[in-house]
């Protein structure tokens, strides 16, 4: 899919990779760029700096993610890319509360599902739509916090489902999964967390969104600004006793702090 003439929902897009393919969907000319997020000053900020629209969201309640959709189609028309990006890191492991895990799910699993119930019927109906759900290489990989790598997984298994559930009725999905990004989200992690993303070829934003342009050009499912995330990937569904072997050592270095 080209960007340019599209209609483009980037939820998350006040701050960090929403921001930077908000920014580089202006450039490539799409339609209308419509940047929602929970923080509603910085959407307005960025809006105001690159043309796009504002909304503040809160992408956790369904009405609010209703209330967007209706907003933008009411503005500029159908929705040719719909950008489920905003997500959180909450809680850690066995001591995450269930508010934490709540939560997560809710942004990180749930914003997704709010998006697709209301726009898949109608771009079936039209026979084109296009889907990006910005998860992680934790999605695939497991790595870091308990809810983060659950919900991220959960995820990649509703972009998967909807692909190949839909993909056939003219829906297309790309999901995005990076490792370290260099964003106000990874900025916050444990300092030991952010030297072992860094050792890992930390991207910037821009840099990510690049990526995403191209992978959605491409249409391609996975959209891996760190191909190496792909290797790890295969090495885990070739020897999944070895790759949790590797993995057990990553995770005690990330998460000493
Ligand atoms: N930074 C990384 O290393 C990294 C790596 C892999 C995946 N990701 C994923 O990329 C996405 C963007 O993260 P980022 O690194 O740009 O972080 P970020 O903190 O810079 O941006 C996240 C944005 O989401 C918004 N947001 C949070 N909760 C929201 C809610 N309930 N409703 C609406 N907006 C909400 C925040 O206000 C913020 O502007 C997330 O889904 C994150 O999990 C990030």
């Amino acid at each position: 899919m080209e960007i340019n003439d599209k209609v483009i929902i980037v939820t998350g897009g006040a701050s960090g990779i929403g921001r930077a393919m908000a920014e580089r969907f202006v450039r490539e000319g799409a339609r209308a760029v419509v940047i929602s997020d929970l923080n509603g000053d910085g959407a307005r900020q960025v809006a105001e700096k690159i043309g796009a629209y504002p909304v503040q969201t809160d992408v956790a309640s369904e009405a609010q993610v209703v209330a967007l959709i209706r907003d933008a189609e009411a503005r500029f028309g159908p929705v040719d890319l719909f950008c489920a990006n905003a997500g959180i890191g909450a809680g850690e492991g066995l001591d995450a509360s269930d508010a934490e895990w709540e939560l997560s799910w809710k942004v990180n699993v749930m914003a997704h599902v709010y998006a697709a119930r209301h726009l898949v019927p109608r771009m079936v109906e039209r026979g084109q739509g296009y889907f990006l759900h910005t998860a992680s290489a934790a999605g695939l990989l497991s790595q870091f916090e308990a809810p983060y790598a659950v919900t991220k997984h959960a995820v990649v298994a509703f972009a998967e489902w909807l692909s190949i559930t839909y993909g056939d009725k003219g829906v297309r999905v790309s999901c995005l999964c990076p490792m370290g990004v260099d964003t106000p989200m990874l900025r916050s992690a444990p300092p030991a967390k952010r030297e072992r993303m860094a050792a890992d070829r930390m991207m910037s934003p821009e840099a990510v969104a690049d990526v995403v342009v191209q992978g959605l050009q491409e249409e391609r499912f996975l959209i891996l600004p760190h191909p190496e995330v792909l290797d790890f990937w295969r090495g885990r569904s070739a020897d999944h006793e070895r790759w949790l072997r590797g993995m057990r050592r990553f995770h005690a270095v990330a998460m000493e702090n």
